[in-house]
């Protein structure tokens, strides 16, 4: 099937307002009631967002009685999981899911939400997020695969592959470009980058998606230097299309045009940002309703190039053929039946056990069997905490869900009841994630907590942070354990108890006394819907811990940021009043397992640029269980004429080993991969030392070096 030509022949047969209909893509919300009345009817429109299933079906029909019968195609937050339907599969949020380090659960992942995002009737999923969470007090850093351009690129387009694998979803690479890294971690800000360095850190993911065959890109809210990414032919024109050759199509975000006028301000109407807007890239606008009629009226007066229009259309039918909305007769979707089904939830079960990290074990764990438990803390029994972002719980009308009955979802609370059948579970929140203030309410909390935990023999605390304090337009400042949690976990300690914390929360966090007090840390993040029961039996140690963080915690809100690849820098990169680096660092993770590393070796010493070169290193599990360890392969440059980062991860593998297994890991390096961009952008490698780090925790490493020439 020729989809170019199935869309070319589409486009000789359009009218100008026919055209334009297809770049317009509206939801309900976001646009005045009569007329979203008039477009759904009329049924020319090329895409609406945020419809369920449920829904589509007077737009199909609209569609149907036109004489082009062009569908729509139905965009969707599904950002983990379809989880905007109660019924479906959510999982944890990408960054839980980025502490697996394993690109086949990424894919698996994929796979899954779109058979059930099929089998709702939607076909596109506006996923995945492919930002760095490098700034920490981001709202939407639980949205990203974490602080690493590599890490990201590699769990990015393994999710691109699962979703599109089918053929009738696409997938949509955002925000593009570098909306994470905005000045102060304001959301939807400037970004003060260079192209030098978009290149050597935030446009890796995205060429990853094109080569993936990515079909969607949606462009961010912010500015580079002032410039709108909306208007930035450079980046969405030249370097995306023209450079790394993508042939999908370009959405805005969420009324990217309007905001040209009434945010970033750098146009007066509609008439001139849709024209400069589309110049420069963009070939379907999200909401911002006035860019339908504007841009009809810039064609006819010639203000904007036809070619240009249908351009734009052609990609976005190409998309449409590829995905079977043109065909006649339709394949059939995956059944209704799929959609939250018992393997798709015993497989998410994995994910949440894959996923968490074990940050710190004096000993506690595991919890074999304990008569009494207290199960304490604000997140131990909040499902809309533990599922975080982009779900029914933060997004849809709340008598949505109502009546919706669904087995397979799990609390820490409800994981640890059915865990340990056999114990006395006792619950208490202790206190709230919100509201510092102590008051006559919050003491009885506090109270109720400590006198269960003083008549337990284990305590297990959740705490973390709610969705008010992530998502967009809800950055934080103060990157701390809000409200009286600290002094939850300090106060059973002095009881005499042992505390195992469990988080669950958006993000890193300054973990503070809490960390002193705690005799296990486990860091889940936002675990979806089997989370509870995951946790539950890694605590009693039924699973085994393998997960590692892809992002770094800090010292301090201040003390960021406090991503792994800083430069060194001669003034030492620190601040006098808090130790230099990250407690729990990118890579880091324990498990109930030690494994410990040999020497590495290389096949040469010295190697000509564009040689392989084959790293081996003895990797021992010193432990008596199965377990699975993330070998961590880092690079650098001794002497480079641009600054390079203290490390970059250039490679990475997942190893199961057995009990006292020794087993030799390799890595076959490509040394055309040890470049770096040079001041006027191009890219090089050079002759020289370089070092490979070799690391299971981020913090220890064992390196050897190799000799580059020409
Ligand atoms: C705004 C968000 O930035 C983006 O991630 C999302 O896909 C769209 N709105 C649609 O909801």
């Amino acid at each position: 099937m020729d989809f170019k030509k199935m869309a070319e022949e589409l486009v000789s047969k359009m009218t100008i307002e026919e055209k334009v209909a297809q770049m317009q893509q509206l939801s309900e919300n976001a646009t005045p009631k009569e007329l979203f009345e008039t477009f759904k009817k009329d049924g020319k429109i090329g895409s609406y967002l945020h419809v369920l299933g449920k829904d589509t079906g007077e737009f199909l029909e609209s569609a149907a009685q036109t004489e082009l019968k062009i569908p729509p195609i139905f965009g969707i937050d599904a950002i983990h999981g379809h989880a905007f339907l109660k019924q479906a599969t959510i999982f944890p949020s990408q960054l839980a899911m980025a502490c697996t380090w394993e690109e086949g659960v990424l894919e698996k992942m994929g796979e899954i939400t779109a058979d059930e995002v099929a089998a709702d009737g939607l076909n596109w999923v506006f996923s995945p997020v492919l930002c760095l969470g490098r700034d920490l007090r981001w709202g939407r850093v639980d949205e990203t695969f974490g602080e690493d351009a590599e890490l990201c690129a590699r769990l990015g387009a393994a999710i691109i592959r699962g979703y599109q694998k089918s053929g009738k979803v696409a997938a949509c690479a955002k925000h593009y470009l570098a909306y994470g890294e905005a000045t102060g971690g304001r959301d939807a800000y400037d970004i003060e980058i260079t192209e030098r360095k978009a290149r050597e850190i935030f446009l890796k993911p995205f060429k990853a998606a094109v080569d993936e065959g990515c079909l969607t890109f949606m462009t961010a809210y912010g500015s580079i230097d002032g410039e709108p990414l909306t208007i930035s032919k450079r980046y969405l024109t030249e370097i995306l299309k023209e450079e790394f050759g993508f042939d999908g199509f370009v959405v805005t975000d969420w009324k990217n045009f309007w905001c040209l006028i009434t945010g970033q301000k750098t146009f007066e109407n509609m008439d001139e940002a849709c024209v400069e807007g589309v110049e420069a890239g963009n070939d379907m606008s999200m909401n911002s309703y006035e860019f339908y009629g504007a841009l009809i009226q810039a064609v006819k007066e010639g203000r904007i190039a036809q070619e240009v229009i249908d351009n734009a259309v052609r990609r976005i039918l190409s998309v449409k053929a590829r995905l079977g909305l043109l065909d006649e007769e339709k394949t059939p979707a995956p059944p209704k039946e799929c959609i939250g089904c018992k393997a798709h939830q015993a497989y998410n079960y994995e994910v949440s056990v894959k996923s968490a990290v074990l940050l710190k074990n004096n000993g506690v764990l595991p919890l074999k069997q304990a008569k009494k438990i207290a199960v304490l803390g604000p997140n131990a029994d909040d499902l809309p905490a533990q599922y975080g972002d982009w779900t029914y719980t933060s997004h849809r009308p709340k008598d949505e869900a109502i009546g919706i009955e669904k087995e397979n979802e799990y609390t820490l609370l409800k994981g640890i009841q059915e865990v340990y059948k056999d114990s006395e579970i006792v619950y208490a929140k202790g206190c709230s994630v919100l509201g510092s203030e102590t008051s006559a309410e919050s003491d009885l909390w506090m109270q109720e907590a400590l006198e269960l935990a003083k008549g337990a023999d284990a305590v297990i605390v959740a705490i973390g942070d709610v969705h008010a304090q992530n998502g967009e337009e809800q950055d934080r400042a103060k990157l701390v354990l809000s409200g009286r949690q600290n002094e939850l976990i300090k106060r059973v300690k002095e009881l005499g108890k042992q505390v195992i914390a469990v988080l669950i929360n958006g993000k890193p966090l300054e973990l503070g006394e809490m960390e002193k007090y705690a005799d296990a840390v486990i860091e889940a993040f936002n675990t979806g819907d089997m989370g509870g029961l995951a946790l539950a039996n890694l605590i009693k140690g039924k699973e085994n811990f393998s997960g590692k963080l892809p992002i770094s915690f800090p010292y301090d809100s201040a003390a960021t940021p406090c991503y792994y690849n800083q430069y060194e820098y001669w003034h030492g990169n620190k601040y006098v009043d808090v130790p230099k680096g990250s407690p729990y660092p990118f890579g880091f993770g324990l498990s109930y397992n030690r494994y410990t590393y040999g020497e590495a070796t290389l096949s040469k010493t010295q190697a000509k640029i564009g040689d392989k070169i084959e790293l081996r290193i003895p990797l021992t599990n010193e432990g008596d269980r199965q377990g699975e360890e993330i070998v961590q392969l880092y690079y650098k440059d001794k002497v480079c004429k641009t600054l390079t980062p203290v490390r970059t991860l250039l490679d990475f593998k997942k190893v199961s080993l057995s009990p006292k297994q020794t087993c030799e890991v390799s890595f076959v390096i490509d040394t055309n991969k040890l470049g770096y961009y040079d001041r006027n952008c191009n890219y090089q490698v050079d002759e020289g030392e370089f070092t490979f780090f070799v690391s299971g925790d981020g913090k220890t490493f064992k390196t050897v070096n190799v000799l580059l020439v020409k």
